[in-house]
């Protein structure tokens, strides 16, 4: 016999998330202009060490801002402020993904550059990273992935607060029989990530945009993303856009023969999740790999990958790669109109991870260490 109290409560808390969404997508409809750095007095970057080894690669990152900005630090043009507590421990001891004191020395910041933090499996505790995500609305996520040597240079726009994520937290169980999550796909925050991924063609001289989906299946909620992306892509005529499903795009990029001619990405959530894992992995690992998460107030720079919680227990955390948060901190730099910052970050990331390779961190004892790898950067810069 199926209870009906469950279908009762399920059907209570279907038509709670539903309200609470249908609020989301039209709220989305009155956004407001982008921030504007170049109109800013001192541009505040903000700075969490986060969990495992997230304090160890933000040290390096810390003393490489520092170099690097030295001019607009000791005139005032950039400030560099330390954010502590967004750890497990406070999280934990506090009840709060994010809590709301670490959030709001968050929003004080105008960017963020944030090490990896752990999310506690199981319980009820939302990961940090999607909190932060939805209250910010940091809603594209964008992961550059390049393998010169191959011609490949990937641009991913993952949509980073919805699909598969905003209500993960949020699904329904009748203990014993089944359990369902939902996705939600919103027009205009559909609308808003094609526009940022056809944006970045356009002023970056590309031609082609995949928009990768499962439309075949996910009917609704990828039908409406690729319906959407499509009605974008007619307002860029010099841009070819093209449909893919994310198992063949999957398998593309381990296909040598073809994966160099793709350029840019535009994917809901989860879908580029799983495939930015796989892109880092063809340029050299996680390791190596920088992650934005933009919206049009706060923008959030970190590392592709988690805290390692296994290098930690293997005693491996000295060995940890920084390129991937160097990566995350020259995105950072562009971002706020650092340009040349950028680029002189960028030429050093590109001689000591592509070119001459004299120190090469592996994330074990065979490799070189953390800091080794940080000195050999800021000796190229
Ligand atoms: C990422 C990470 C996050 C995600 C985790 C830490 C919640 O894997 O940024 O890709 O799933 O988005
Ligand atoms: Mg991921």
């Amino acid at each position: 016999m199926i209870s009906e109290k469950y279908i009762n409560d399920a059907v209570a808390q279907f038509e709670k998330v539903l309200r609470q969404q249908a609020e989301r997508g039209e709220k989305m409809k009155e956004a407001s202009a982008p921030k504007d750095f170049a109109s800013l007095d001192t541009i505040t970057i903000g700075l969490c060490g986060g969990d495992g080894i997230g304090p160890i690669i933000m040290t390096e990152a810390e003393r490489l801002l520092k170099k690097l900005l030295s001019d607009e630090l000791a005139c005032g043009k950039v400030s560099l402020k330390k954010i502590e507590g967004l750890t497990i421990e406070n999280r934990m001891e506090k009840g709060e993904a994010v809590p709301a004191d670490v959030l709001e020395e968050i929003k004080s910041c105008d960017a963020i550059l944030k090490g990896p933090t752990t999310t506690p499996k199981g319980g009820t505790m939302e990961s940090a990273n999607v909190t932060l995500r939805r209250e910010l609305d940091l809603y594209a996520n964008v992961r550059p992935v390049t393998v010169p040597e191959e011609g490949i240079d990937w641009m991913f726009y993952r949509e980073n607060t919805e699909g598969e994520y905003v209500l993960g937290s949020s699904g329904i169980e009748v203990p014993g029989l089944l359990s369902m999550d939902f996705k939600v796909t919103t027009d205009e925050g559909t609308r808003r990530i094609a526009r940022a991924a056809f944006e970045y063609a356009r002023n970056n001289g590309k031609t082609n945009v995949s928009i990768v989906t499962k439309a075949n299946i996910m009917k609704k909620t990828d039908g409406k993303f690729s319906k959407i992306c499509n009605e974008v892509a007619a307002e860029y005529p010099e841009i070819k856009a093209e449909d893919w499903y994310i198992d063949i795009m999957t398998a593309n990029l381990v296909n040598k023969a073809i994966r160099s001619q793709f350029q840019v990405f535009v994917l809901p959530n989860l879908y580029g999740d799983i495939i930015t894992d796989e892109a880092a992995e063809i340029q050299g690992g996680v390791g190596t790999a920088g992650s934005a998460n933009i919206g049009d107030h706060y923008a959030m720079f970190e590392a592709i990958h988690g805290s390692a919680p296994r290098m930690i227990e293997d005693g491996l955390a000295a060995y940890a790669n920084p390129s991937s948060i160097f990566k995350a901190a020259e995105m950072l730099l562009r971002h706020i109109g650092l340009t040349e910052k950028a680029d002189k970050l960028s030429e050093a990331l590109h001689i000591c991870c592509d070119t001459e390779k004299k120190l090469v961190v592996t994330g074990f004892a065979d490799g070189d260490t953390c800091k080794d790898f940080a000195d050999y950067v800021m000796s190229k810069i």
